[in-house]
């Protein structure tokens, strides 16, 4: 398993870079520019090639150095990453070239440089040099998707209207927070700035959709005394992610209890009647149902709660809204993370586009279908490449209003 885990990489890597080197070997060479230009991508590639080893290595025998870990996958994040936008650019050209040569071959009219007019050579020269100047601009935006978008959570605020909601309690304010993975950041500064935000706010509750961690409670403590001096009305809630679940039991029930110790109140398969006013409002939680987990169990969730009274669901996959809580489960409001948005969304100035859509149909933000809601929060944390394009860490104010007032 292993092994075919590094093949793997080394073809999908190695392949990436040798392609990506060779063209701009061969561009170097054409412009008769110093060949350290081209020897240090092989020091590049070879260091950063030995550094993603290292970390997946690390991770496969769960030898982890969370510093390390880290910086290493930033750094070869950096370097890699940009290639997957690059590359078929490269291609394109690459096939335009040689349609180009044979069609000059089968017609006799072959072109080489001397055989270019001074004009041609110039326009060429120019097409080329603006193409690998544009080939910049991914190195660019995964420097400032590793440098500083991960590091600078915002509040979008988002107003529903929710029918069963009693008059009294229109304005319950919720904040959201989703996806910390603790030990995808290398201090506590972004959720410490996240507490702050919330604690501005001042909502009636807190809510957080799952995935805690990456994969063990030994991430906790970058995040564990900032979750504790969250300040709400009536409480923090929770529910339990897939990564929460990475983990052998004993080390779950770990996390479980450093997380209730810092005053939080997991609903894993549970819920929690508000009285507020001396009016009610539900809240529930199921445990992951993502993948192949099957810990979530709705009999449980929905167990003493009434029909008749406004409910928030915590669940942290958005599929499960798709596949059972629209059709069938009375929740008026879900909230859910899991898809991180993709951690790469592009603007396009009328719309928004994030390749994680073509996989998750409910990948972020505010859906409605059978007069129900579904809010899907792009997180806080990372996980794979510590990167995020076009998408702060997020914190979702969320007001109810009645329609009753
Ligand atoms: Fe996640």
């Amino acid at each position: 398993m292993l092994i075919a885990y590094f093949a793997a990489m080394f073809l999908i890597f190695v392949g990436l870079d040798a392609y990506f080197i060779y063209n701009w070997r061969r561009f170097i060479i054409g412009r008769n520019y110093h060949k350290f230009f081209y020897y240090i991508t092989y020091f590049i590639a070879f260091s950063c090639f030995i550094l993603l080893c290292i970390n997946f290595y690390n991770k496969a025998t769960f030898n982890v150095d969370h510093k390390f870990q880290w910086i290493s996958l930033l750094i070869a994040s950096i370097w890699y990453l940009p290639k997957f936008a690059i590359t078929p650019v490269l291609v394109i050209k690459d096939l335009i070239v040689l349609v180009n040569r044979t069609y000059r071959r089968i017609a006799s009219r072959p072109q080489t440089e001397s055989t270019r007019t001074p004009e041609q050579i110039k326009r060429r020269r120019f097409l080329q040099t603006s193409a690998w100047a544009l080939a910049g601009t991914p190195y660019l935006l995964a420097a400032k998707g590793a440098a500083h978008t991960p590091y600078n959570p915002i509040v979008k605020e988002i107003t529903l209207i929710i029918d069963k909601l009693p008059r009294e309690l229109s304005g319950f304010t919720i904040c959201q927070i989703s996806d910390i993975h603790a030990g995808s950041f290398p201090d506590s500064e972004v959720i410490e700035k996240s507490v702050n935000m919330i604690n501005n706010i001042n909502p009636d509750i807190c809510a957080i959709t799952g995935d805690f961690v990456i994969d063990h409670p030994r991430e906790l403590p970058i995040i564990e005394s900032s979750l504790a001096r969250i300040q709400t009305k009536y409480g923090v809630f929770a529910c339990l992610g897939n990564h929460d679940h990475y983990m052998s039991d004993e080390n779950n029930k770990i996390l479980c209890d450093r997380l209730e110790k810092a005053n939080i109140n997991l609903l894993n398969n549970s819920s929690k009647i508000l009285e507020i006013n001396d009016k009610l409002i539900q809240i529930a939680g199921v445990d992951d149902l993502s993948f192949r987990n099957n810990y979530g169990d709705f009999d449980k969730a929905m167990s003493g709660l009434s029909k008749e009274r406004a409910t928030i669901m915590l669940c942290h996959d958005p599929t499960v809204w798709g596949k059972t809580i629209k059709n069938s489960i009375d929740a008026d409001l879900t909230l859910s993370g899991h898809t991180h948005g993709g951690q790469v969304q592009i603007n396009y100035g009328i719309g928004k586009f994030s390749p994680a859509s073509l996989i998750y149909e409910y990948c972020y933000g505010l859906y409605v279908e059978n007069n129900k809601n579904l809010y899907v929060n792009c997180g806080l944390g990372t996980t794979g490449p510590p990167i995020r394009i076009g998408l702060n860490p997020e914190i979702t104010k969320i007001v109810l209003l009645s329609r009753a007032v």
